[in-house]
């Protein structure tokens, strides 16, 4: 039976630690042994770290990979991933270099809107609080000048704000519809300032005149994690006969890629799954730099569903011989502000991808999620995933049975060119440990 406490935020870090070591370890010191493994020695990043989030014992390790030799728009990236899944950097590095000598990526950032509301109820007349609204627009923009001066100075702002009437989806339900451009910055903080500030503003002045009858109240401000309109796309072409390799002839390998493509566009049981190959890229891109992987999550799935039905986020096609994949995803980052000035090894990974806009980083990611989604059906198509896959995953295999390191050479150059499956490994060991 787990066991509460009152005040637990109070305690220092070694104090959580010890109440955690009684009430669900029974005491057990290996616990405490484990959690101050991952501790820096060096005091400063450690307490950096501890006060990104609250109530920390410890740091979670994800390793952080890199995937060279990608060529986008005629720019060659070495491409940080923090992820845990075994073959994700591999199948990327080697979509990287098999892209790299026909043509590599190229990319375009569509739009760059994104979009924020102050939810509303009122129970007066329509028409009445649309014209109120229009009214005293300009009044309700110049009180979040204070927060837009610097954005603006950078190029950026609101760019448009209207309120909706929302009443056929929910009764006496209206939004404030904000939209903003945030350039580099991924403007969450932005944004919601705004949003709040407009939505105080609005409230006071109605609240000040006679004329509109009805009552409204404020049910809240916040930014939207869906952003259709800040879209980057990223593709790759080559004549089909570029794409023979070891016994495969082009055009059938491009025949069958089309049409698995085809089948996750139509087909929501694969796209899922196939979605989840391009969020491998995306997701260890966005982590590496510091960027909000939920909230691309989030928003990327709902696009993926927008006209009703959840499919594919890429498309393939063959024209006059030429083969063609791309991608288009929704993508709201930032290469300035929150975890990028603070977090070390965000700021290297920036660093390495050569301190890239948001616009930039938009293409790099966009690029890593297509790179992943093509390696993973170039192998469901070709040879199945599972040779590739249980390959990387060889070495996890072994360091679950403690393999020393002349072990895992040994059984390593065995499985070279065998099939790896966990039993062939498990015997392997057991008979060299014989
Ligand atoms: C595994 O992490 C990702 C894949 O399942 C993606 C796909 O099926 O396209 C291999």
């Amino acid at each position: 039976m787990g066991k509460t406490i009152t005040g637990f935020s109070k305690l220092d870090k070694i104090e959580k630690i010890n109440w955690l070591t009684e009430a669900y370890f029974n005491g057990d010191n290996r616990f405490v042994k484990i959690l101050s493994q991952y501790w820096n020695n060096d005091q400063k990043l450690q307490t950096l770290h501890d006060e990104f989030i609250e109530n920390t014992i410890t740091n979670f390790y994800l390793p952080l990979g890199i995937a060279p030799n990608f060529e986008i728009d005629n720019k060659t990236y070495a491409i940080p991933m923090a992820i845990e899944e075994s073959s994700v950097v591999a199948a990327a590095s080697n979509a990287a270099k098999f892209w790299q000598s026909r043509g590599g990526f190229k990319t375009s950032v569509i739009s760059t809107k994104k979009v924020g509301q102050v939810h509303l109820d009122f129970n007066g007349k329509s028409k009445a609080l649309l014209d109120f609204f229009n009214d005293i627009k300009a009044t309700i923009l110049k009180a979040t000048s204070e927060i837009t001066k610097n954005m603006e100075s950078r190029g950026g702002g609101i760019t448009a704000m209207e309120l909706r009437d929302k009443t056929d989806v929910l009764d006496g339900y209206y939004q404030i519809h904000v939209n903003f451009e945030t350039m580099d910055a991924m403007g969450a903080n932005f944004i919601n300032s705004c949003l709040e500030q407009i939505a105080k503003t609005f409230k006071f002045h109605f609240d000040a005149n006679d004329e509109t009858e009805g009552d409204l109240e404020i049910i809240m401000s916040i930014l939207s994690n869906y952003v259709p309109e800040c879209i980057v796309k990223a593709e790759v072409s080559c004549h089909v006969e570029e794409l023979s390799h070891k016994n495969i002839n082009g055009s059938d390998f491009a025949k069958k890629f089309v049409r698995a493509i085809k089948i996750a566009q139509n087909e929501p049981y694969r796209a899922v799954t196939h979605n989840k190959g391009i969020m491998n890229g995306v997701d260890a891109v966005i982590l590496a730099t510091g960027n909000d992987f939920r909230a691309i999550e989030a928003g990327v799935h709902a696009y993926a569903s927008r006209d009703g039905r959840y499919r594919s986020l890429s498309d393939a096609k063959i024209e006059n011989g030429i083969f063609t994949f791309s991608i288009e995803l929704p993508l709201a980052l930032g290469t300035v502000g929150g975890l990028t000035k603070l977090h070390p090894l965000v700021k290297l990974c920036l660093n390495l991808l050569q301190n890239p806009s948001a616009k930039e980083l938009m293409s790099i990611v966009a690029v890593a999620g297509l790179a992943q989604n093509f390696a993973a059906v170039k192998s469901l198509v070709t040879t199945g995933i599972q040779e590739g896959h249980m390959k990387m995953h060889l070495l996890n295999i072994l360091n679950q049975h403690q393999a020393s390191s002349t072990e895992k050479e040994i059984i390593q150059a065995q499985f070279k060119e065998g099939n790896v499956t966990h039993k062939a490994v498990v015997d392997a060991i057991e008979k060299l440990r014989q």
